[in-house]
């Protein structure tokens, strides 16, 4: 598929209004996407878990209107109008206008909601531009006279779409693993949109747990487009990119292999080379806090004593995303709650494991 292939082909119908839904999940990456080209290219290809629990819900309401040269929506969270979203919304729009050129011709009302308390500190671009684009799709597929779409079309261009709202969020689809960028091991992945990893996963990885330790509820210092951005001129960037590329090769034979203690280490040195990258920038930043070292540093005494897969990772902030096996989650879950639930603040965290990617609440 090229980007060509995603340009709207068929006659609108002539639809007054309508409404739809979907909720769609977010997801964690085990190689992290940390620098990008224009148009939301990514610098290197990432591999992620889709989560279950932590989601989106948002509802498209659609209305025809008789002038079209700019964009009209409103947007509400929780119920509430919520005019800080809207410049997001406004440049997703202005990237997505040459595949979905009803848009100007549409008032929109979007409503949505996370599972997750606003202010955890969890991103909600993945769960948030996702659903968002799974609407326009099925906007796009109401108003399309004439052309039957398959449902790999629909989910590849719904993909495609959230991409350009935020780049992880084009791995929030479908499940449980997805792949987005492309590499040259991994048949089908491409730049442009996430495709559900092809290959062999070993039972081992069927059921992976993701509990959130809730270290930061705040808003973050530094927002990861500006992180990306600070990839440009970064004197590790081109051996960082290498590195990712030979860290999903490794991951390949190892997510066969069903080897935990290979995915251990790619999983952990991920996320601190993730970190390490923020900290190497200019300006220089640094995301996590005290409690997420001491939450590391537990875990891997705990690792350590009980010989146990227990393993985190880390997104552009200061949570702390730990991984296991369903098998092992009765003592682990007791180990995090004695042991780690006291770095979180307000004693939050949030219990999740891989799931199968987004729903549609309605037509
Ligand atoms: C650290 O997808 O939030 O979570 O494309 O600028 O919206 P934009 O960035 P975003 O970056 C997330 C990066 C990450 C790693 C990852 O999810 O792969």
């Amino acid at each position: 598929m090229i980007e060509q292939d995603f340009k709207f082909k068929g006659v609108c119908k002539n639809v007054e209004k309508g409404s739809v839904a979907w909720s769609s999940p977010s997801n964690i990456a085990l190689v992290k996407y940390w620098g990008k080209k224009e148009n939301q290219i990514p610098a290197n290809p990432s591999i992620s878990f889709t989560l279950n629990h932590c989601k989106t819900t948002t509802t498209l309401t659609f209305a025809k209107r008789h002038t079209s040269n700019d964009f009209s929506f409103e947007i509400f969270l929780d119920g509430a109008l919520e005019e800080n979203f809207k410049p997001k919304i406004e440049s997703f729009f202005k990237r997505i206008e040459n595949y979905l050129p009803f848009l100007k011709d549409y008032h929109f009302k979007i409503e949505t909601s996370n599972s997750f308390p606003h202010s955890s500190g969890i991103a909600s671009s993945a769960s948030g531009m996702s659903a968002l684009a799974l609407c326009l799709m099925s906007m796009e597929k109401d108003l399309s006279d004439g052309l039957k779409m398959t449902d790999d079309y629909f989910n590849m261009k719904a993909s495609f779409l959230a991409r350009l709202g935020s780049g992880s969020a084009c791995r929030s689809i479908e499940g449980d693993v997805i792949v987005w960028g492309t590499h040259s091991e991994i048949k089908g992945s491409s730049n442009l949109f996430g495709i559900k990893y092809p290959n062999e996963i070993h039972d081992n990885f069927k059921d992976y747990q993701d509990t959130i330790l809730l270290v930061d509820k705040g808003e973050k210092q530094v927002s990861s487009t500006v992180g990306h951005d600070l990839m440009h001129n970064h004197p590790f960037a081109q051996e960082r990119f290498k590195q990712a590329d030979v860290n999903l090769s490794k991951l390949k034979a190892i997510l066969k292999a069903g080897d935990l203690k290979g995915f251990i280490e790619i999983v952990e040195s991920e996320a601190l080379t993730l970190h390490a990258m923020m900290m190497t920038s200019l300006p220089y930043f640094i995301l996590m806090k005290p409690n997420t070292l001491e939450i590391i540093n537990k875990i891997w005494k705990f690792r350590a004593e009980m010989d146990l897969p227990i393993c985190f990772t880390l997104d552009a902030g200061a949570n702390v995303h730990v991984l296991y096996p369903k098998k092992n989650a009765k003592i682990i879950l007791e180990f995090i709650q004695n042991e780690l639930v006291a770095y979180c603040q307000n004693q939050h965290y949030i219990c999740d494991q891989v799931g199968f990617g987004a729903c549609k609440i309605k037509e």
